[in-house]
């Protein structure tokens, strides 16, 4: 089997052939939790332990609502980009945010002081997120969006609850900055925003900012406001909540490929059309890109009534799934990881010693380890128009997508939401490269 792994991940990653990955949702709204073996349900809505437990991982739909890690308490960082020392490859960050300030899943780089975020052809793009947690603060990105049919610039934060807030930019509309919000991933197409700029966001760097407060939302470019959100305008008087974004979030700033051919109708019409990977920007420089100059977090105080375990100083946790902010405990309970094999349950579980001494990865083990990346965009913002909720849930995972290296290769899909995400070899490269790093 590790034999039939390793061989897959080199053919994908040195034809460098597009791959075709099934992609299938485990679990989330509409498909229930994860079953206890592979306990915690990834960002994108698969089951598996290690960094499925970390990141992104969704109480409300693992196995129990202790399964994902504890969540890295916020921390002011201001982030200017000279090097990739602060930014961890997913497959290497165990938890522990003195170690990172970003954790990337697809290629960032450096150039010229500044961070891109590329996507080159037939790749689905980087994400960058948070180590750290935001529980309230304002956060702000000095950014140069890409541009062109199809490819979506994206600062967002997201908590392990789906609360979202956003900024996007299509890359057909560079005199438009969208503004979003979703409350536990609900889909709401009214929720959108517009803000027009004077200054294209291609080639021109604007300071974008959100200011999240227990009350209020407010989106400010360049210094000026030009969007605010109440959560007294987001009362549901039936259920007798706010649907406002009020937990725990992660900053994640991502190029992605809304124009996807896999993607839904709604999606690709939304991001301007299908994507061009023949463009002259690809020609120019082999891939797509998003530049940051800098990003700031400023933490505000948590909520005057939030509950406290111990000190409460080192991680969130939710003492219930419905996920309100009245769920959330500040604790001070570890979050690092010893193993890609640990779980919020047991932090400290460790490889097998035959596994490690024989060389194998925690992924050549049963259970899968590292949450893939699709192209439906995170959070909510693949969702469009009259869209299925389906592509919230799909995802892939690093074996998965190494495996299907080769095209006779096919993953059965399991349940709805099955979903076909094509991924470059650059994924299946990163994947080739961590069965070397855990290895040693
Ligand atoms: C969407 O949110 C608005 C308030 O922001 C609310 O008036 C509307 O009813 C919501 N729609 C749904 C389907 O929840
Ligand atoms: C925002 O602008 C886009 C065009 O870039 C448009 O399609 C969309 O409907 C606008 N949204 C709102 C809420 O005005
Ligand atoms: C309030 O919540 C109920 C139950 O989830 C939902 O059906 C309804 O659309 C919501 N109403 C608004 C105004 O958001
Ligand atoms: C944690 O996992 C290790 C194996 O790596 C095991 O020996 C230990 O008993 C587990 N602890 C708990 C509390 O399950």
């Amino acid at each position: 089997m590790v034999q039939l792994f390793n061989t897959l991940i080199l053919t994908a990653a040195v034809l460098g052939t597009v791959a075709y990955a099934q992609i299938t949702a485990e679990c989330g709204v509409g498909l229930g939790n994860c079953p206890s073996d592979k306990p915690c349900c990834s960002q994108y809505g698969v089951c598996g332990v290690g960094a499925y437990c970390l990141g992104g991982c969704d109480p409300k739909h693992s196995a129990t609502i202790d399964s994902c890690a504890p969540a890295p308490m916020c921390k002011n960082i201001d982030s200017t980009f000279s090097n990739l020392d602060r930014i961890a490859d997913k497959t290497k960050y165990l938890g522990d945010p003195s170690k990172a300030d970003w954790v990337a899943d697809g290629e960032p780089t450096i150039y010229d002081n500044q961070l891109l975020l590329t996507m080159a052809p037939d790749t689905v793009g980087t994400v960058l997120a948070s180590t750290n947690y935001v529980w309230y603060g304002k956060i702000s990105a000095t950014l140069k969006t890409s541009r062109g049919k199809g490819v979506v610039s994206a600062f967002i934060l997201l908590s392990d609850m789906k609360d979202e807030i956003d900024y996007e930019w299509i890359g057909v509309d560079l005199d438009t900055t969208q503004t979003n919000f979703y409350w536990q991933g609900v889909p709401n197409y009214t929720n959108g925003g517009n803000i027009s700029l004077s200054e294209d966001t291609y080639n021109n760097f604007h300071t974008y900012e959100v200011d999240w407060t227990p009350d209020t939302v407010t989106w400010s470019v360049d210094g000026q406001v030009g969007r605010v959100l109440k959560k007294s305008d987001t009362y549901n008087s039936t259920t007798k909540q706010y649907n406002y974004p009020q937990t725990p979030s992660r900053v994640q700033l991502s190029l992605w490929p809304g124009g996807l051919a896999s993607n839904a109708p709604g999606t690709i019409a939304w991001a301007g059309g299908e994507i061009d990977w023949d463009s002259q920007d690809i020609k120019d420089n082999g891939y797509y890109y998003v530049t940051f100059k800098e990003v700031k977090i400023e933490c505000y105080d948590p909520p005057s009534d939030a509950k406290k375990s111990g000190s409460g100083s080192v991680s969130y946790i939710y003492d219930d799934a419905a996920g309100y902010e009245s769920n959330v405990v500040m604790t001070d309970k570890g979050t690092v990881m010893k193993s890609f094999l640990g779980t919020g349950k047991n932090m400290t579980a460790a490889l097998p010693a035959s596994k490690t001494s024989s060389g194998a990865s925690p992924s050549a083990t049963d259970v899968e380890t590292i949450p893939g990346l699709t192209g439906a965009g995170t959070g909510a913002n693949g969702l469009r128009g009259e869209e299925e909720t389906t592509t919230t849930g799909s995802a892939s995972t690093s074996s998965e997508t190494a495996a299907s290296g080769s095209s006779d290769f096919v993953q059965q899909a399991q349940g709805s939401g099955a979903d076909r995400v094509r991924i470059g070899g650059v994924v299946a490269l990163m994947a080739a490269v961590f069965v070397g790093a855990v290895a040693l």
